[in-house]
């Protein structure tokens, strides 16, 4: 198992890592499900939540989880800032550092930003990828598959992989940090990656990617018979061409329906990070059905977090 300081790419962390931050994260959950639901074990250090774009749950996610920590959380939305990127990168940076952060937890609408924080030498603590353009968001890919984990192996979960499971992640591949960390992590556990989407949407050098490239969903779920269909947001908002007919169009060839859902597996799981676009690449009845775990991703969101500060924070000790 090798241990690292910054958590920057669902690439980062080896099987065994991977599998140790998951069985931590089963430990805080439970302390999630406690009435009391703090720790002391971060008191005295600082989390820093720097946010250079929109977010909702993934922020609030990682302040609870590092205030479930007792740790003191400080939440910097660079918003709207009108320093040029790289410089306010930077003086932002050095700022916090002077303050004494802890950790950095940073979204950042480039790619790339949060190894730049990391190998800059402007901030000596951690370093949390919280989402860096159309690049990674590994905490993502981490309480995906801890939802996973925990919805196919139960209590029986600690010390498991994902081993020999299918997940079909379908729609804006093209746009997802979402996918790309998931592909990553995934692998590394053992499941088996497929993509589903437009040939647009696709990204254009497949022979990066371990997965299997589809353009129909529907063939993906009567002939591979996925055990997790993973939707993924049309992301309008980084597209600058139009990528498919009409909105409608997309809906009825790439979008999760009723008429999908029956024919998944029996145990099949309907999984989506949010924000959920309703009636364009899920409808209301796949996303609200029992097989939907969209808010138990959202709870375990906080375990995951916990565990990711918890054991970047406090290094050996853990
Ligand atoms: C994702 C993100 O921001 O990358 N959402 C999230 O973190 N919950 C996916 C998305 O925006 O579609």
């Amino acid at each position: 198992m090798t241990h690292i300081k910054n958590l920057l790419s669902a690439g980062d962390v080896d099987r065994d890592f991977a599998i140790h931050l998951l069985d931590v994260a089963e430990g805080m959950s439970d302390v999630n499900d406690r009435e009391i639901k703090k720790l002391p074990t971060l008191r005295g250090k600082t989390v820093v939540n720097l946010f250079f774009e929109d977010s909702t749950r993934t922020r609030i996610s990682f302040e609870l989880a590092a205030k479930r920590l007792s740790a003191d959380v400080i939440n910097f939305s660079a918003k709207g800032s009108s320093v040029s990127k790289g410089e306010s990168l930077k003086d932002t940076a050095q700022t916090l550092e002077a303050m004494g952060a802890d950790a950095v937890v940073i979204r950042h609408h480039a790619s790339g930003a949060a190894n730049v924080l990391a190998h800059s030498g402007w901030i000596q603590g951690a370093i949390v990828n919280a989402g860096d353009g159309t690049h990674e968001h590994p905490t993502q890919a981490l309480l995906d598959a801890f939802t996973m984990r925990k919805r196919i192996h139960g209590n029986a979960s600690s010390g498991k992989g994902l081993d020999g499971v299918k997940v079909a992640i379908t729609g804006d591949v093209l746009h997802s940090r979402v996918a790309r960390s998931n592909l990553l992590l995934l692998n590394t556990l053992g499941a088996e990656v497929h993509f589903v989407a437009p040939p647009t949407l696709l990204p254009a050098n497949p022979a990066n990617f371990n997965a299997t490239l589809h353009y129909s969903l529907d063939q993906v779920i009567d002939i591979e018979k996925p055990d997790v269909v993973m939707m993924l947001r049309v992301q309008t908002e980084r597209m600058t061409a139009s990528y498919f007919p009409s909105e409608r169009e997309y809906a009825r060839i790439w979008g999760l329906n009723s008429d999908r859902l029956v024919r998944l597996k029996d145990t099949a799981l309907v999984m989506h990070p949010g924000p959920m676009n309703r009636g364009l690449e899920i409808d209301a009845v796949s996303a609200d059905s029992p097989r939907s775990t969209v808010l138990e991703q959202v709870a375990n969101g906080v375990s995951v977090r916990m565990a990711v500060l918890f054991t970047l924070l406090s290094g050996e000790r853990a």
